[in-house]
């Protein structure tokens, strides 16, 4: 099967193209590299590579030649707090980037896997009929690539899906993102900034079975712009994500409670009524991934002097 995965050298995108390798499958990768992709991500896997912003006509180019006949998407700018802080690449990557992708579907005869989050349909429980009503400029952005993807399937009847993962954890996400964040400043002895009172709720699915499942959805998906919601199954608060790490690291995390991120949602809760699938449980994922960032020091460390890792309100412009 031709596959192009856009966005593969992130952390999501790398674990899927590990995953297609072992169904035997060497995808097509076409990443732009920014600061969250990294070839270090695809260490050991076999994959043709192009470098590439999903907003450039080069894009179409690279269509034409390969004709994959599946495109997943996991390019986008991701991180909430660097959204606060400069809204304009969300905006770019994440809705003009998605359009671009959706003018090629209707040039060429692909199927589209939308990969989108959990995150834009804000606070209240939601199955895959639910508002969107996203609270930060990332999730408003992914919500905006949702409609339009939405769109283009009914006025152009294109093949395409959306998949809502939740929280992803595991190996070589970013040390700007909570969990990692939370190992690697403890691993420096530095303390670890907790917003506002650390009670927001999460849903958390393991980087692996998220890649599995958006797999198997490939065979037996309805390409009717149809939505599946991915949760993970397991919602803790992040005060319980620390108190679970502090167990798995046999050591006392430093907590400083810091003001809290602006429009921080207080809690994810979506509901799969279409899918059958098993979860990693949280302190087997947590250990794994505690286990990989002692084990790969090489990978993280050239990354911490980064503001969104190093500061303990990095949304602010000041
Ligand atoms: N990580 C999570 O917890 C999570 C949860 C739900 C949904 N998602 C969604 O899953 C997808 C992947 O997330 P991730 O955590 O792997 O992200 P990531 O930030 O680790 O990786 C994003 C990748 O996209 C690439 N990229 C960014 N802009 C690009 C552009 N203009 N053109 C081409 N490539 C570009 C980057 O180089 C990087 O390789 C995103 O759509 C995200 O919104 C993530």
């Amino acid at each position: 099967m031709k596959i192009m995965v856009l966005g593969g050298a992130g952390f999501i995108g790398s674990a899927f193209v590990r995953e297609l390798n072992s169904r035997k499958i060497k995808p097509l990768v076409f990443d732009l590299l920014t600061y969250a992709g990294r070839l270090e991500n695809l260490s050991g896997t076999d994959y043709d590579f192009v470098k590439g912003d999903i907003r450039d006509s080069k894009l179409h180019d690279v269509i034409a030649s390969f004709r994959p006949e599946i495109i997943v998407n996991f390019a986008a700018e991701t991180h909430v707090d660097r959204s606060i802080y400069k809204p304009q690449d969300f905006v770019t990557t994440n809705i003009l980037g998605t359009v671009n992708i959706l003018e090629a579907l209707r040039l060429y005869n692909f199927k589209y896997v939308h990969v989108s989050t959990d995150e834009v349909y804000g606070e209240e429980c939601a199955d895959e009929n639910s508002p969107l009503n996203p609270s930060s400029p990332y999730s408003a952005s992914k919500a905006s690539a949702d409609l339009l993807v939405k769109s283009y399937v009914r006025t152009y009847n294109v093949e395409a899906i959306i998949v809502r993962p939740s929280n992803n954890y595991g190996p070589r996400q970013f040390p700007e993102k909570f969990i990692p964040k939370t190992i690697i400043r403890t691993l420096l002895g530095l303390h670890v900034p907790i917003y506002g009172d650390g009670k927001q709720e999460r849903d958390w699915i393991y980087v692996e079975d998220t890649a599995k499942i958006i797999a198997d959805l490939l065979s037996k998906a309805e390409w009717k712009g149809n939505v599946y919601n991915l949760p993970g199954g397991q919602r803790v608060t992040n005060i319980e994500i620390i108190k679970l790490l502090e167990e798995i690291m046999n050591r006392k995390i430093e907590v400083r409670f810091v003001s809290d991120r602006p429009g921080h949602d207080k809690r994810y809760c979506m509901i799969n009524t279409k899918l059958r699938y098993t979860s990693t449980t949280l302190a087997d994922g947590l250990r794994k991934v505690y286990e990989w960032y002692i084990n790969n020091r090489w990978w993280w460390e050239s990354l911490i002097s980064n503001k969104f890792f190093r500061e303990d309100e990095p949304w602010k412009t000041v």
